[in-house]
């Protein structure tokens, strides 16, 4: 499913802060779109592969809160947890409620003005045509969307990259330069469509064949359980997703190639951060499911995150279990924002600690509470998508908590059907063998420990969730703990047992007719019991304002002309072509190609 696709600056305005002063290094962050780290993406990018990962660090532990493009996006900018943004899903209604979700999905070419707020310049791909490769139209700052024909999207945004960059580099002010391009996801119910430069690149590429590609037996509760295995046609498709993948990223690989060389050129790349990420990971037939993300398993929520920058150690390997809710205030620490001027409302770390941190692994010693623990969580559909038939998926409603130790590492999970995953994940990486189905003694002591924490991180908010333990022990005559390693203590057994399990009352219904109910969304009643006890009435409310542009969608009568385009673009004459070239033949759309506000409200494409 897919996502919303902005190429922006902000001076990180949208973040309340101030301009940092002169000298200051330049933050630039690429972000595609369901881009898999677990299943080798990176490997296939080659400048990605020598200028980021070569002379950055690669941040292997790094995961995404919320599997699916919107949330991830919101909790990336917000610098909160899901559960505090309330941008749960990519359809209404968890996607309404805060100004924050237009700029994400469902820009489209009614509501692109007035344009997102809160940063400086802003050029986004409006939908009904984000996805649609070799159909780019764009508009910058809520001006009348452009038709950039004869090309493909990828060459479009790079191009426009590079004249952002101009302008960025010739004044004296730092900058924070956010890149989103829509490779490699779907395009539509089918794979990614690459430039025609690369419609032919690694033409025997497979899927990976890991151990969890379509297994024998399967030991997954809700609708994954239920997966038949793959028969050879659909692992033929699962092939073709993959290969598709790979081509359309080549794309990127070209931009992060010019982008680099062209910072360079200018001096600005040794005093600029670039990172190099993805909203959310991404499975091919894992565990039998063909292709898609919204699971809690490790393809769909590790991501890549690679870092180069001031301070930053070339060809270093972090194990530091780091998320995308700690970007927020690491880029006001880049910044030189203070503590005291910051807004209260972040729920992660700055990582720039971290990021300049020379060793290999986690800190010296012990390792600390919030670089071990990761709270993953999911509300309402996910999709089988590349499907000749794709519908939505009920039931993908659940909390996850991820221990990622150097020692030991786990993931425990509660679904909305009421069933238990836990998997040892240090002995079994691909996450095959569900030990919550006959737990061993042991493992019951593990999964004590995490359902206590889970308790804690499914509402947490600010220092609680960079900190559950202190909170399970606040009114406790035992010592307090810092780690799992502490909390296995047999002093804790009785405690940690004493805590309700985690649980929905429903995983919302589905009617006949296709909709679907409030279930399926954050409902406190459904989420029933929080810890400690009133954290419920948090949930992030306190930093909420309801959004004053957005266009609540409604069905209507939308008439106009939609753009058909069977052309495919991005030949190797098109490889370096400028924006002033590109721009020669785009036109803006016609009255007819623009719907009539009074006529309608567009509903935002099913995507993620
Ligand atoms: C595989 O399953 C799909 C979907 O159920 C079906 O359309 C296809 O015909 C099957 N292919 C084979 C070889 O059985
Ligand atoms: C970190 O790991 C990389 C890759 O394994 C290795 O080349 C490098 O020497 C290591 N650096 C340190 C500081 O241990
Ligand atoms: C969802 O789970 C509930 C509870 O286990 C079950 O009754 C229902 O049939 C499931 N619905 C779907 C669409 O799988
Ligand atoms: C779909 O069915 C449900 C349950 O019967 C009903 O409440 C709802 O209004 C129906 N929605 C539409 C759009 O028909
Ligand atoms: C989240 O948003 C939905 C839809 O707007 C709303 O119904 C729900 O009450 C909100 N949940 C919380 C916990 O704020
Ligand atoms: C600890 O006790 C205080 C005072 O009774 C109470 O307000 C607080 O909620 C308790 N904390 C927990 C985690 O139960």
């Amino acid at each position: 499913m897919s996502s919303a696709i902005c190429v922006g600056i902000a001076a990180l305005a949208l973040l309340c802060t101030t301009r940092a002063a002169n000298g200051k290094p330049n933050i630039l962050m690429i972000m595609t779109d369901d881009q898999d780290y677990r299943l080798g993406s990176l490997e296939y990018m080659d400048t990605v592969q020598k200028e980021i990962v070569g002379k950055g660090t690669l941040f292997d532990k790094h995961f995404v809160t919320t599997a699916q493009c919107c949330p991830s996006r919101a909790a990336l900018l917000r610098g909160q947890q899901t559960h505090n943004t309330n941008i749960t899903h990519v359809m209404n209604p968890g996607m309404l409620d805060t100004e924050l979700s237009k700029l994400l999905n469902g820009i489209d070419i009614l509501n692109y003005n007035p344009a997102p707020k809160g940063w400086d310049n802003v050029d986004v791909l409006l939908d009904p045509y984000a996805y649609s490769f070799n159909t780019v139209v764009m508009s910058k700052n809520g001006e009348t969307p452009v038709y950039y024909e004869g090309y493909h999207q990828s060459d479009v945004i790079r191009a426009k990259v590079m004249s952002t960059l101009e302008d960025l580099t010739s004044g004296d002010e730092p900058w924070f330069y956010m890149v989103a391009p829509t490779a490699p996801h779907t395009e539509g119910i089918d794979p990614p469509v690459p430039l025609t430069r690369h419609k032919n690149d690694f033409a025997d590429l497979i899927a990976p064949r890991s151990p969890n590609f379509n297994p024998q037996t399967q030991q997954k509760p809700s609708w994954v359980g239920a997966l038949p295995t793959l028969n050879s046609t659909l692992v033929d498709l699962a092939d073709t997703a993959y290969r598709a993948r790979i081509r359309s990223l080549q794309g990127i690989d070209e931009m992060v190639h010019d982008i680099l060389q062209y910072l360079d050129s200018k001096g600005e790349l040794e005093n600029t951060y670039v990172i190099y990420t993805a909203d959310n990971g991404y499975h091919v037939g894992n565990h039998r499911a063909l292709a898609g993300k919204g699971l809690p398993y490790i393809e769909d929520t590790n991501v890549p995150f690679i870092v180069r920058g001031p301070g930053v150690p070339a060809n270093r390997i972090s194990k530091t279990a780091t998320t995308h809710i700690d970007l927020a205030p690491t880029f006001l620490d880049i910044a030189g924002v203070l503590l005291s001027s910051r807004p209260e409302l972040f729920d992660g770390r700055s990582l720039l600690p971290d990021w300049t941190s020379s060793s290999n692994t986690t800190s010296e010693g012990n390792v600390k509470v919030d670089k071990e623990i990761l709270n993953v969580e999911f509300w309402g559909p996910t999709g089988i998508e590349v499907l000749p038939d794709p519908s939505l998926i009920f039931n993908n409603t659940y909390k996850t908590m991820r221990i990622v130790g150097e020692e030991y590492a786990y993931l425990y999970s509660r679904w909305c059907t009421g069933e238990t995953e836990f998997y040892d994940t240090k002995e079994d990486p691909y996450e095959l063998t569900n030990l919550a189905l006959d737990p061993k003694d042991e493992d019951q002591k593990v999964m004590d420990r995490l359902n206590a924490l889970l308790l804690v991180t499914k509402s947490c908010e600010q220092d609680l969730c960079r900190d559950p333990w202190s909170v399970l022990m606040q009114n406790s005559t035992l010592p307090g703990v810092c780690s799992l390693k502490e909390a296995m203590n047999a002093l804790y057994n009785d405690f940690f047992a004493g805590f309700p399990l985690v649980s929905f009352k429903e995983c919302g219904q589905v009617y006949e007719n296709g909709t679907y109910d409030m279930g399926l969304i954050q409902m406190v009643e459904n989420e029933l019991p929080f810890y400690p006890p009133g954290a419920e009435n948090g949930l992030g409310q306190a930093h909420r304002k309801s959004t004053d542009n957005y266009w609540p969608v409604e069905e209507g009568d939308c008439d106009y002309k939609s753009i058909t385009n069977t052309e495919h673009c991005g030949s190797w004459a098109q490889r370096s072509a400028t924006l002033e070239v590109i721009e020669k033949s785009a036109r803006i759309l016609t009255n007819e190609e623009l719907p009539d506000p009074n006529m309608c409200n567009m509903l935002p494409e099913l995507t993620a």
